[in-house]
């Protein structure tokens, strides 16, 4: 049957990560490979009252929490994103999740052949979506500051014109890299002079445990997407994110996602709107997992400069992942380290086209999210057998 499946899933490529994940479900694998947040950091008890309370508020139509909602999202959660973003009301979406505001957004901006640039590397499920799409995605290089703007502006000059630029902008995924104040201002210089659209994700910002955040680029007149989600702040089960941005941008991502899912489950949403209304007890929660993973990634820093002292990497401030240069071709050694129960994502998996590969060849993403310090550790030391056994 697969001579009636369209060009565009055929050409689509299954995420690496995703096949990845089914390899560290062998028994006894120690992965550092998932983005997943810690389970510990779950707030189970305040996710359980806060479905006791979701489900019992009443809108004209009976329950709200069990039924057909706007496709804008529940006026709750979106009075409460609208309050954080400081934007009106008619600029903000619920989605179902962050990865659902790449797909819309990619959806109403492109065109096929359009072109979206994405920081090299860049996060797999953004590439994912932007080419199932019909975008063109252009890699412009990062460094530890985050997005290379002046590389960007030199594309600009030499007539590279994008329908949007896609930064995540604190706590990379990969890289870890925080996108500086300086290059936010620049970047959003850039939007205005070159007419495109900058996609601010940030689904990692809560988790900061070191360091003070530069201000978001987004507000109700700035030529920003701003993406958010409750997926690493309470838990992706849900699958609840939201965005505000330019009113035209999000009405055409709301006409798209009527023929997509109608709205995002009313249920989750409330959920969500219900726990973060409880403003002390969210606090406590966020202040729990920052501690933990605080804790979690000096582990795994720990661990890398005792295993693998010649690998390079710079320390986290947040979010869940050490960006690794082990110094030897990732991508080879994965099969090896896959056969002594330690698993990984290869730098190469997060390139993005047009970008120079090598730049990420040796580079490795580990998650220091889900592991005890005692697996991490041992992941590590794994890991560091396996590259003396020559990949
Ligand atoms: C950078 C980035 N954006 C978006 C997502 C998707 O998140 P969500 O669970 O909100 O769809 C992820 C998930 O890992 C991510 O790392």
């Amino acid at each position: 049957m697969e001579h009636l499946l369209s060009k565009r899933i055929t050409n689509q490529r299954s995420s690496r990560i995703r096949e990845l994940l089914r390899v560290t479900e062998q028994p006894g694998m120690l992965s550092m490979a998932g983005g997943l947040p810690a389970p510990a950091t779950f707030p189970t008890e305040l996710l359980a009252a806060a479905f006791a309370r979701a489900t019992t508020r009443q809108g004209p139509t009976g329950p709200v929490a069990w039924q057909y909602g706007p496709t804008e999202g529940t006026a709750r959660l979106r009075q409460q994103v609208a309050a954080e973003h400081a934007m009106p009301l008619e600029q903000v979406l619920v989605t179902t999740g962050s990865q659902q505001s790449l797909d819309l957004l990619a959806r109403v901006l492109c065109d096929d052949g359009d072109v979206i640039a994405v920081e090299h590397p860049t996060y797999l499920g953004a590439l994912q979506a932007f080419h199932l799409a019909g975008a063109t995605v252009i890699g412009v290089p990062g460094d530890e500051c985050g997005l290379d703007t002046a590389a960007l502006e030199a594309e600009l000059r030499r007539g590279l014109r994008p329908k949007a630029v896609y930064v995540v902008v604190n706590f990379h995924n990969p890289t870890g890299t925080t996108l500086s104040a300086d290059r936010r201002r620049h970047l959003v210089q850039l939007a205005d002079r070159y007419d495109f659209l900058v996609i601010e994700d940030d689904p990692y910002g809560a988790l900061r445990f070191a360091g003070v955040a530069p201000a978001s680029m987004g507000g109700p007149a700035a030529p920003v997407v701003r993406l958010g989600t409750a997926s690493k702040v309470l838990a992706p089960g849900l699958r609840v994110g939201w965005m505000s941005g330019p009113q035209p941008v999000i009405a055409a991502a709301v006409r798209a996602k009527q023929a997509v899912d109608l709205h995002t489950s009313s249920v989750a949403q409330l959920i969500v709107a219900e726990a973060r209304a409880e403003v002390a007890a969210f606090g406590a929660h966020l202040d729990a997992a920052r501690a933990h993973y605080a804790a979690q990634a000096a582990s795994l820093a720990d661990a890398v400069q005792r295993h693998l002292p010649g690998a390079t990497f710079a320390r986290a401030d947040g979010g869940m992942f050490l960006w690794v240069d082990l110094g030897v071709p990732t991508e080879p050694l994965l099969a090896a380290a896959v056969d002594r129960g330690v698993a990984f994502v290869p730098g190469e998996a997060f390139s993005a086209p047009g970008a120079d590969p090598a730049t990420v060849a040796t580079r490795a993403r580990l998650s220091f999210a889900t592991l005890t310090p005692c697996e991490l550790d041992e992941a590590t030391s794994r890991l560091a057998a396996a590259i003396a056994a020559g990949g």
